[in-house]
């Protein structure tokens, strides 16, 4: 098992999850289709190249499109198509309905790459077509003589880019509805769409008021490792990278990040494999996780990893609630929890400035605690992840002013 810190992991580099692949290729095979959805940094885009490995094992075929960078359907139609390239069965047939231009790069597909096909029929595509030629993309999967899996990764990425556009509610829903069409008319069996993305896609066609165009898929939610299999995790990559540890250093390293992310345990592992290199040493001790974590974790050299989780909160919120977010997450690092009265407090002072604030709080809290940055607690929300709890208390501790003093109750 080599150490990894950025690609997702498959094969001998994939770690347990047995019970998660267990369910959801029993899910796949059944022909059901699926959202898989978590926190980013979970495991997601390894577990479904881990399952579309092992279905090809069986005789499947597996595609996989990342729409994180597609801005408009006929993007997402073309990231799929490119998809498809190797299985020449499947992107011949796609190219051959595309008039001449199609026809060509059939008659030359072997000489074309993969990425170049995808430029070339995203060229045939408009807002007028996309929709036909997707529809033929799903048929062309659906009469390979092999079932198919397709992944859809970061699929609400790409709808938060959409809605964010002039008429971009409409587009994102004309675009749910019509993927919910093509799945309704497929014969059941393939393709099998596994649709994932660490935005929760359920609050978003919620606020779009159409639930019931993702109702038909079996929701999935990939969750932390636990306290055990990080453990197991850290010491099979410190066996396998030949560094030595003390008794204790893996269950350190654990509690120091608070929860079982399996990119906050390969990150950890790799950098106190770096610390012990730069010293001179195979043998690592529980004195020296805990530097790691102060001076690499939370230092200059962890800081894009932890900035990540702001960047992709943004990603997620519109502005405002963004802020109300930002705010959340500096009163519950500062003072230790985000309470009811904390939050009564934040309601009142942004309903002096936007509509719906309550509403906003609830809707950040909601993507706060979906996405695994806090949890519930008897004191109302706090911080299980202790890494991103001791980076934000770093950054807010100098300046931050408690709620209840800044939006005092007058009534009290
Ligand atoms: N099952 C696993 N075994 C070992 N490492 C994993 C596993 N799942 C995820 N990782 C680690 O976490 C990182 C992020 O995984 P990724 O699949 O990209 O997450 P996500 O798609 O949820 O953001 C990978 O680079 C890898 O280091
Ligand atoms: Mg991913």
């Amino acid at each position: 098992m080599k150490s990894s810190t950025g690609r997702w992991v498959s094969g001998d580099n994939f770690f347990d999850r047995e019970t998660e692949l267990k369910v959801l290729g029993r899910q796949i095979r059944d022909g059901n289709h699926i959202l898989l959805t978590g926190p980013r940094r979970m495991g997601k885009t390894s577990i479904a190249h881990e399952l579309g490995r092992r279905l090809e094992a069986e005789g499947w075929v597996f595609l996989f499109a990342d729409v994180e960078g597609a801005s408009s359907p006929e993007d997402v139609i073309a990231a799929i198509a490119t998809a498809t390239h190797p299985v020449r069965a499947i992107s011949s047939r796609i190219a051959d309905k595309m008039g001449r231009m199609g026809r060509f790069i059939k008659e030359n597909i072997d000489e074309i790459s993969a990425h170049e096909f995808g430029l070339k029929i995203r060229a045939g595509l408009d807002a007028g077509t996309w929709r036909r030629h997707g529809e033929r993309l799903f048929e062309a999967c659906a009469a390979h003589n092999k079932p198919v899996l397709l992944v859809i990764d970061e699929l609400p990425i790409f709808l938060k880019h959409l809605i964010s556009e002039d008429q971009g509610e409409k587009k994102a829903v004309e675009f749910l509805s019509w993927l919910r069409s093509v799945r309704q008319s497929l014969a059941k069996g393939s393709p099998v769409l596994l649709l994932s993305g660490s935005i929760g896609l359920t609050p978003l066609v919620a606020r779009l008021g159409i639930p019931d165009r993702i109702n038909d898929l079996y929701d999935f939610r990939l969750g932390p490792w636990s306290r055990e299999t990080c453990i197991q995790c850290f010491e099979r990559l410190a066996e396998h990278n030949g560094l030595l540890t003390d008794d204790g250093v893996a269950k350190t390293v654990y509690e120091a990040l608070g929860i079982g992310i399996p990119h906050h345990v390969q990150s950890f592992f790799a950098r106190l494999r770096d610390f012990a290199m730069m010293k001179g040493r195979d043998q690592v001790a529980v004195a020296d996780v805990r530097e790691v974590y102060r001076t690499e974790m939370l230092g200059p050299s962890g800081q894009s990893d932890l900035l990540h989780y702001e960047k992709r909160l943004k990603q997620g919120l519109d502005d405002e609630t963004f802020q109300i977010a930002m705010e959340i997450l500096a009163e519950a690092a500062a003072q230790g929890a985000f309470t009811a009265s904390a939050r009564r407090c934040l309601e009142r002072g942004y309903a002096r400035i936007i509509p719906d604030a309550r509403g906003r709080v609830s809707e950040a809290l909601e993507v706060l605690v979906h996405d695994g940055y806090l949890t519930t607690n008897s004191d109302g929300y706090g911080f299980d992840f202790h890494l991103l709890k001791d980076w934000w208390t770093a950054r807010f501790r100098d300046h931050h002013i408690p709620l209840a003093s800044r939006f005092p109750d007058k009534d009290q």
